[in-house]
């Protein structure tokens, strides 16, 4: 069995979908493994490394050509697409709820491609949860770029030319991204709170030394782990609350998330005005709509003397560290595709395929297609 890794070809994606390990991984299981040329340079990972693991090196999309699998951290090219073999395996972040015109070409290329994202939150499928992964780099990523344009230390001092007090830290939205975030402004010394609307997050931030927040709100709760989107009585419950909070705070970090929906507004323009110059917002949502209307995407926007950093792709500024989660999170994926003669053996009635598996034999096939167009 042949797996091939083109090179990411979105703006800025630093990351790579294999790393030396997972190479080594795969070279181990008895398969080639081929890398484009470059592949890794965004995560400091040369060719000669790639090699060293056991990969071969081929210039351009030809590494697609006879590929079984191929691995890409986001949607691949049209070139990579046009070449690989019809029925090959994609597994990537294929970005199921983004542009539509870019999932109708992977399907009409003919792969079977498995969007990533959609792993179902089930205890089987943690360790090839890549949006788990990738979050929880960008919340610690969130907070350092945070302390870094805050003018102000975060932690006490007491020193003999006075005391500095302890910056306040509100942590918006408590999933994987919001709970690093949280631990990571503990860590350095921030007085700490957040808020979620899902009521089953409050014990998470006590025991991380925080503050729970909670507008009395119906808890948001779905079964697969997720939040929905609230009521309009409860949305203007959460506002009052957070517009009150908010306005003393230091340092606002929002991570809230919808699956399949627009970002929800948690702070308006309103609230920014209400926060000290040299405040600092980051905007973890800014991808999806953002959870403030100021922020831009990868800009940091100076409004009325508040900081909102806006930076896409949080986890990608640590690629040395998610090149090799997200890398590992592939490998044990493809490990539940493949049968015990080392071949490519899909089981379309597994649940982690059902959930995953967007494209087939030319057509969108995801349940969440269905109706839509
Ligand atoms: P997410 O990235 O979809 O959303 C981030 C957070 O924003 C969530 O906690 C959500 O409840 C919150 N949120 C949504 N709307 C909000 C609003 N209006 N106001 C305030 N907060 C709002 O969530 P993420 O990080 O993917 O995690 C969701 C849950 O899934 C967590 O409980 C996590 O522990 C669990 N999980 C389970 C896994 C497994 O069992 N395999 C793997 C990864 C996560």
């Amino acid at each position: 069995m042949k797996i091939a890794v083109p090179s990411e070809t979105v703006t800025g994606e630093s990351r790579a979908a294999a790393s030396t390990d997972s190479v080594k991984a795969y070279v181990k299981k008895g398969y080639a493994v081929a890398v484009q040329a470059g592949a890794g340079a965004g995560s400091n990972i040369s060719d000669a490394d790639y090699q060293a693991a056991g990969a071969s090196i081929i210039k351009g999309v030809d590494v697609v050509k006879d590929a079984d699998i191929v691995l890409s951290v986001r949607r691949p090219s049209d070139a990579v697409l046009k070449a690989m073999q019809k029925g090959a395996v994609l597994c990537a972040g294929l970005e199921p709820y983004g542009e539509r015109k870019g999932l109708d070409t992977i399907a009409k290329s003919g792969v079977t491609a498995f969007a990533m994202e959609l792993m179902p939150r089930i205890s089987r499928a943690q360790s090839m949860d890549i949006l788990s992964s990738q979050a929880n780099l960008a919340g610690y990523k969130a907070v350092v770029d945070a302390a870094a344009y805050f003018g102000r230390a975060l932690p006490m001092m007491m020193t003999a030319a006075g005391t500095i007090p302890a910056a306040k830290v509100f942590i918006m939205g408590v999933g994987v991204a919001g709970l690093q975030a949280i631990a990571t402004a503990r860590r350095m010394g921030a007085i700490v709170s957040a808020t979620d609307v899902r009521k089953a997050t409050e014990e998470q931030v006590k025991s991380l030394g925080a503050k729970f927040v909670f507008a009395d709100v119906a808890d948001a709760a779905t079964s697969g782990g997720y939040a929905k989107e609230l009521s309009a009585e409860d949305k203007a419950k959460q506002a009052k609350l957070v517009a009150d909070h908010v306005k003393n705070q230091d340092i606002v970090i929002t991570t809230a998330l919808i699956p399949g929906r627009p970002a929800p507004v948690l702070i308006t323009q309103d609230m920014v005005e209400s926060m000290k110059p040299g405040s600092v917002i980051v905007d973890l949502a800014v991808e999806r709509g953002g959870n403030c209307p100021l922020s831009k995407p990868d800009q940091i926007v100076l409004h009325r003397g508040v900081v909102i950093i806006g930076t896409l792709n949080l986890a990608g500024k640590l690629a040395g560290n998610a090149t090799p989660l997200f890398a590992k999170n592939l490998l044990n994926f493809i490990d539940t595709l493949v049968g015990k003669d080392g071949k490519l053996a899909i089981n379309f009635d597994d649940e982690l395929v059902k959930g995953t598996l967007i494209a087939k034999d030319g057509a969108l096939v995801h349940k969440m297609f269905e109706g839509a167009k």
